[in-house]
Formats: structure tokens, sequence, C-alpha cells
């Protein structure tokens, strides 16, 4: 297996990082995860502006074109090139005494990784979400990888033979532990504004323009907690997940396991559409 390391592509049993990195000892860092059809990137570009975008929000001074040239290094060091596969990348401040204050030129760690992955044409399931507090920070809006609230509220998920937990701050529907959520109503679609309280996701941009495209009318705005009940169909969205159906949502009942809501089955095939 190869690994991207601070501007090599080594073999990943040889890779190393310092124990003092500011990733490993504060979270101080981003990721991005990406994956690769048979045709390319899909929404590469999008991927990495977004991660250009927020290593400037804390402040890391990092150009991601000095990564982006390695990809293609990495896939072939990987046999992976012109594969399905899925990217994972990260960057911290790197290495560093501990102190809370970013250090002073400091080398950013950068790292990243391909696996062999593919995602079904369309996302099948139909998912049992359970709701949970929103207990993370105020700036969901960072791909930070410290992700403590979103891994304990997902285990949570697990422990109850759920997909995913659902988070929920001061009565509204955030978004889910790696994913966003829509739901629709009277074939209006709605999902949470993209503030500092959810992740912007790559995938629920390509669903708002899909919306677009479709004529289908779309709010952005949060759902309370007391409004699931209201809602004719709910679904889930994300990099690997795509665009998952909701069966049930915490106490809810959408419609049956072998049943997807109209709105969602046609942006499901639209979304597979995309990736042709
Ligand atoms: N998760 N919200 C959160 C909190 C996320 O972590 C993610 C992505 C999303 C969806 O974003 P996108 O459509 O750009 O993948 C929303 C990634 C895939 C992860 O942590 O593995």
């Amino acid at each position: 297996e190869k690994i991207f390391l601070n501007g090599k592509v080594i073999s990943g049993v040889d890779a190393a990082i310092s124990v003092f990195d500011r990733g490993f000892l504060f979270g101080d860092g981003i990721y991005e995860v990406m994956v690769q059809l048979e045709n390319g990137l899909f929404y590469g570009d999008a991927h990495w502006q977004r991660l250009q975008q927020n290593l400037e929000k804390i402040g890391i001074d990092y150009n991601v074109a000095e990564m982006e040239a390695y990809l293609n290094p990495l896939l072939m060091a990987s046999n992976l090139l012109n594969k399905p596969c899925l990217i994972y990348i990260q960057v911290t401040r790197g290495v560093a005494p501990r102190k809370h204050s970013f250090p002073k030129d400091v080398r950013p760690t950068t790292m990243m990784y391909a696996l062999p992955y593919s995602l079904p044409h369309i996302n099948t399931k139909n998912v049992y979400a359970i709701l949970r507090s929103d207990n993370r920070w105020l700036r969901c809006d960072i791909k930070s990888i410290s992700l403590l609230g979103n891994v304990m509220a997902n285990e949570r998920a697990m422990e109850e033979n759920a997909e995913e937990a659902v988070l929920v701050r001061d009565g509204f529907i955030t978004e889910g532990s790696h994913t966003n959520i829509f739901f629709v109503k009277s074939g209006k679609v709605y999902t949470h504004p993209a503030n500092q309280l959810i992740l912007d996701g790559i995938t629920r941009k390509i669903v708002l323009k899909l919306c677009e495209d479709l004529d289908i009318p779309v709010m952005e705005k949060a759902i309370g907690v007391d409004q699931i009940d209201g809602m004719d169909e709910a679904f889930l969205t994300g990099t690997t997940t795509q665009i998952a159906s909701i069966a049930q949502l915490g106490d809810h009942t959408y419609h049956a396991p072998d049943t997807i809501g109209p709105v969602t089955k046609k942006l499901q095939e639209a979304f597979a559409e995309l990736k042709k």
C-alpha cells in the first residue's frame, strides 16, 4: 500500500508521523474524501477547492495544487490509475512542541492515500437513522479532522442498528454524522442552509443543482424535530453515500424499506446520470 506523505509517494509501512504532529496532539487539521470513477474524479475540482478554502479558514498556509500534482503518481503506484477508488486527503498544521498557539515557520503535514472502492450505480439502501443531539462545536462548516462529536453520534447509530445518526441542535435538524440531510414535503425539497452549523457537502450542492435542473422547488431552511412527521420523504447525501433514502427517522416511518419516495427516486436517477 502506497501513501503520499510530505511530498513523496512511499510504502505505507514506511510512513511515519511525529507524535508532536498537531494533527495528533490537537486534531489541528483538515481532511477531504473524494471518489474516482472509471471516467475520472467525481467533482474533483470541488473537493480540492473545498480543501484549499478550509485550510484558509484555519490559517494553514499551503497550496493544495502541490498535493494535487502527486495524485496521479500515487494512483499509479497504487495500481489505481483510471480505476474506481476512494481518495483520502489530510493536511495538518505540522510538527511543533505542544503549545496551543500556531507555531511559526512550520511545514504542514500532507498525506493522502487511495483505496479500491466502487460506488453502486444507485444507492438502493433505505436507511434507518436515529436522532441524536448535535454536541459538536459551532464551526461545523470546517472539515476538521477533530470528529469526536461525529464519531460518538455515529457509534450510537451502530449500537442501535441504524445507518446514520441525524443531529439535532436547538430543536432543528442540522445534518448526519457524516452526511447532509434533505426532506421533501408536497414536492418541495428542504435542507439546512449552508451556514456554520453544517458542512456544505459537495453532494449537497450537486443535489441542489439537480433540483434546479429538474424544476423541483428548494428551500434552504432548517426543519424542526417537530416537523419530521409532517414530511413526505427524507434522504441523506454524501460522497460515499450518494443519495440514500431514509425509511425511518427516529420514531417516524416514512415508508416500507422496499419503497422509495418519488422525489428521492428522481434525484437518485438524475445523480446516477452525472456519473456517466
Ligand atoms: N463525510 N456532513 C458531514 C459532517 C460530513 O462529514 C460529510 C462528508 C458530509 C457530506 O459531504 P460531501 O457530500 O462533500 O461528502 C456532510 C465524509 C465523506 C467522511 O467523513 O467520510
